[in-house]
């Protein structure tokens, strides 16, 4: 017995592709501001809150406060326009089917996003009926790697951590899923998340009962 009661999924390439949204929000900035950034250097991004994921585009340039707001309005004005036709057709392979297995079997989900525009992404997807709870990027003060989305999602839930897997596509996430104590499923190279209990490159053809069997 795995002691497994809950799933406390990632939003952001895990349930949904707006990663690529959020890649292509930062990069049409830094192209506007003549800062160097590719795909390369949007690895180290993923997971990571605005305000860290603007300041690593910086790197060591110094602006002032007023121009860091303006620059995260300026990513989030064009991030909200890539995701205004989100709808469910754009659940990652996999997603839908696991969380209505894991409501068959009775157990919880929950999101834990850094995204301070997860309830939104969640209302588009129609999937807020097959969630628990909702932690997001105004949920807690100290971002992914530090645990506390996580322990803040496994609270809604009235769980203890070792009871909960965390689903995770990013290298941040599965460090604070490891740091809060929760049993932690990594989406996609193991470069990125083979810190993980488990490892998929997707949960394509993923079953609960799989998942739960490995975890034991
Ligand atoms: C995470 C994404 O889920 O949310 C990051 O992986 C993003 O790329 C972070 O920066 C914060 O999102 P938002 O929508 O509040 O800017
Ligand atoms: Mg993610």
């Amino acid at each position: 017995m795995t002691g497994i009661k809950a799933f406390i999924f990632d939003l952001d390439g895990v349930l949904v592709d707006t990663a690529e949204y959020h890649y292509l929000g930062w990069k049409r900035l830094a192209d506007e501001e003549g800062l160097p950034f590719g795909r390369l250097e949007n690895e180290a991004l993923r997971g990571i809150s605005r305000r860290e994921s603007l300041l690593l585009i910086l790197k060591d340039r110094l602006l002032p406060e007023d121009k860091i707001q303006e620059m995260m309005e300026r990513k989030n004005r064009y991030y909200l326009e890539f995701i205004r036709a989100v709808s469910p057709a754009d659940m990652l392979p996999g997603a839908r089917e696991l969380l209505l297995e894991i409501r068959a079997a009775g157990m919880q989900a929950a999101v834990g996003s850094a995204s301070k525009n997860a309830a939104q992404v969640v209302q588009q997807l129609g999937i807020a009926s097959l969630l628990d709870a909702i932690s997001d990027g105004f949920s807690v003060t100290n971002p992914k790697p530090a645990p506390d989305l996580f322990l803040h999602a496994a609270a809604r839930l009235g769980l203890p951590p070792a009871a909960c897997v965390v689903v995770e596509d990013a290298a941040a996430g599965i460090q604070a899923a490891r740091a809060g104590g929760f049993r932690s499923l990594g989406l996609g190279p193991p470069e990125r998340v083979g810190a993980a209990d488990l490892v998929f490159p997707s949960l394509a053809g993923v079953r609960l009962e799989q998942i739960l069997k490995k975890l034991d």
